[in-house]
C-alpha cells in the first residue's frame, strides 16, 4: 500500500460553470506527486494543493527536453466515477519514459496515486454530455545541469482539469485537415511513438501555418518519403470505406493511441472490417474524390472520435461526407462514450471503477 502524504488546502476554489470548461483551462484543487533520485528511486508521493512548483532554472527538461506525458479521463457515472483504460496509458507513459532514458514508474503505484487523487477531486468531474476530468500525468528532469546526458532527478506530477470538448466548436463537428507536405513530425529510429513533450513543440510551427490557411489542425506524412499518412499529432486518423475502417499502421513514428486501439477493437465488435496498413495520400485523396472513402475521422483521449470534413493536399481539397458527420463515426461516438460514461454495459473490461 503506497503511502501518501496529505496536505490540505486552506480554501477551495470556486469551481467553473460548466458551460464554460473549454479544455485544459481550469485546474482542479490538489495534484498528485513524486520524486526521483538515484539514490531513493521514486519517493514522496504527496497529495498537495495545486500550485506552482520551484525549479532550478538550470533543470535539464527546460534545455533538453526530458519530458514525457500522457491524457487520460475520469467520467461521471450513475453511482460514481470511473477512469477509462488507465492501465493502458501508464504502461505507454512507461514506453516513453524508456526512449527518453528516464526511470519507469511502478505503474501500480502510478494508479494508486491517481485513484486517491481523483477519488479526493470527485466533485470536480463534469456531467455534461461530452464532459470529463481531463488526468494529465506528466514526468520531468529537475536536474539542474548542464551537460547533455540523462538527469538523475526527476518530478511526476498528476494534474487534473474538468472539460469540454477539444475543439472550440463543440463535439462531433467536422474540422478541417491540411496534409503538411513541408514539415514532417517523426522519423524513423526517432521519438514519434512515445509522448514527448518535444513532439508537440514540433508541430506547432506546421500548425500555426494551417490555422493561417483556414485550417484546424496537421495531417503528418512520414519523414521519409512524405508520401503515407501517418497522424494528426493530437489524435490517430481513420478512413472509413463504407463498412470498412482503414488507419496506419504503428510504425514506430506513430503514437500507439489508446482511443485508436480502443476504436479498432469497437469497430470489430460491431461488425466493421479493420485493416491496419500504409495508407498513400494519394490513394485518400483520388478515395475521397471519388466517393470511395465515405468518412474521415480522427480518434483521441482529448478529441474522442472527431469526424473531419475537409482535407487539404497540395492545391487540392477534398470535402467529405458534404462536410457532415457520417453514420459510422457517430456510431462509433455514440457507443464509444456511452461505455465511458456508463450508459451502456462495458463488456470489454476497459472501465476502472474508482469510488467506494
Ligand atoms: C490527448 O488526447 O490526451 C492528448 O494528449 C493530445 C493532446 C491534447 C496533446
Amino acid at each position: 500500500m503506497l503511502q501518501i502524504k496529505f496536505e490540505q488546502r486552506e480554501q477551495l476554489k470556486q469551481k467553473p460553470g460548466q458551460s464554460q470548461l473549454g479544455f485544459g483551462r481550469y485546474f482542479t484543487d490538489y495534484m498528485f506527486s513524486m520524486d526521483y533520485t538515484e539514490e531513493q528511486g521514486w519517493h514522496d508521493a504527496k497529495i498537495t494543493p495545486y500550485q506552482n512548483i520551484e525549479m532550478s532554472p538550470a533543470s535539464q527538461s527546460i534545455h533538453y527536453g526530458q519530458s514525457v506525458f500522457e491524457g487520460l479521463k475520469a467520467y461521471r457515472i450513475d453511482d460514481g466515477i470511473q477512469l477509462f483504460r488507465p492501465d493502458q496509458n501508464f504502461k505507454r507513459l512507461n514506453q516513453s519514459l524508456a526512449r527518453l532514458e528516464m526511470p519507469q514508474i511502478d505503474e501500480a503505484v502510478a494508479l494508486e496515486g491517481l485513484k486517491e487523487l481523483v477519488k479526493l477531486e470527485q466533485d470536480w468531474v463534469p456531467s455534461e454530455p461530452g464532459q470529463s476530468l481531463y488526468i494529465r500525468p506528466v514526468v520531468f528532469a529537475t536536474e539542474p545541469f548542464l551537460g547533455v546526458r540523462p538527469a538523475n532527478q526527476y518530478k511526476f506530477l498528476i494534474i487534473l482539469s474538468p472539460v469540454g470538448a477539444y475543439y472550440g466548436d463543440g463535439q462531433l463537428l467536422p474540422t478541417k485537415i491540411y496534409v503538411e507536405d513541408e514539415y514532417v513530425r517523426a522519423v524513423r529510429g526517432g521519438v514519434g511513438f512515445a509522448k514527448v513533450a518535444g513532439n508537440y513543440a514540433a508541430s506547432l510551427l506546421a500548425q500555426s501555418k494551417a490555422a493561417k490557411l483556414g485550417y484546424d489542425q496537421v495531417l503528418w506524412l512520414d519523414g521519409v518519403e512524405q508520401k503515407y499518412v501517418e497522424e494528426v499529432g493530437s489524435m490517430n486518423i481513420f478512413f472509413v470505406y463504407g463498412n470498412k475502417l482503414v488507419t496506419p499502421a504503428l510504425n514506430g513514428s506513430i503514437l500507439p493511441g489508446i482511443t485508436r486501439k480502443s476504436i479498432l477493437e469497437l469497430a470489430q465488435s460491431l461488425g466493421y472490417e479493420v485493416e491496419e496498413r500504409k495508407i498513400a495520400i494519394e490513394e485518400v485523396f483520388n478515395a475521397a474524390k471519388n466517393g470511395e472513402i465515405t468518412e474521415i475521422f480522427g480518434s483521441g483521449t482529448a478529441v474522442v472520435v472527431s469526424p473531419v470534413g475537409e482535407i487539404k493536399y497540395k492545391d487540392e481539397v477534398a470535402v467529405i461526407n458534404d462536410f457532415k458527420t457520417g453514420d459510422v463515426t457517430n456510431k462509433l461516438y455514440e457507443i464509444y462514450t456511452s461505455i465511458q460514461n456508463g450508459k451502456v454495459e462495458d463488456t470489454f473490461g476497459w472501465t476502472v471503477k474508482i469510488t467506494d
